[in-house]
């Protein structure tokens, strides 16, 4: 019974992330939850809890810019999982990994977990590539 609830959760979140326009839009949600207080709306910088620091949130719409024109989504990936050490995420232990492993992820066990755990990542990183300018 678990094993087969398992597998209905991990084929739905699949189903839901299966097209870029519907992961960019969950996407939308994660970073306007998780990034936006310092990143500003839109990946623009300047959020109201950036005022607050000492370091600049930058605004995250020059990504690909910065890359030579590609967005560069494995390093995306790795900076909000926490693979990657971005000084304000806090260092070395993985930060937003751990807030896209809640509730949900809660609820399940095992592999299912770790799928939606990724796709809530990815979804907010296809918003990202989005918001590009
Ligand atoms: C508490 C404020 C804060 C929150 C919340 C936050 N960030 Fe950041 N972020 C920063 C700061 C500050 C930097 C720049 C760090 C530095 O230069 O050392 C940064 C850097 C980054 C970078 C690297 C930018 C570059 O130009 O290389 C990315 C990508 C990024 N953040 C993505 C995110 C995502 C995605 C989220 C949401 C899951 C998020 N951040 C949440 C403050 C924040």
């Amino acid at each position: 019974m678990r094993k087969f609830l398992s597998f209905k959760v991990a084929a739905s979140v699949m189903a839901v992330f299966a097209t870029p326009a519907l992961a960019e839009e969950a996407g939308e949600f994660e970073y306007m939850n998780a990034c936006a207080a310092c990143h500003g709306e839109g990946g623009k910088g300047n959020g109201p809890v950036s005022s607050l620091m000492t370091v600049v949130s930058p605004p995250l719409t020059g990504l690909a810019a910065a890359n030579d024109g590609d967005f560069p989504m494995q390093s995306v990936l790795a900076i909000i999982d926490g693979r990657a050490d971005v000084r304000a995420h806090g260092s070395g232990m993985p930060v937003w990994g751990a807030v896209f492993n809640d509730p949900l992820a809660a609820t399940v066990s095992g592999q299912s977990a770790d799928y939606i755990t990724r796709g809530r990542i990815l979804s907010l990183a296809y918003y990202l590539e989005s918001i590009q300018e």
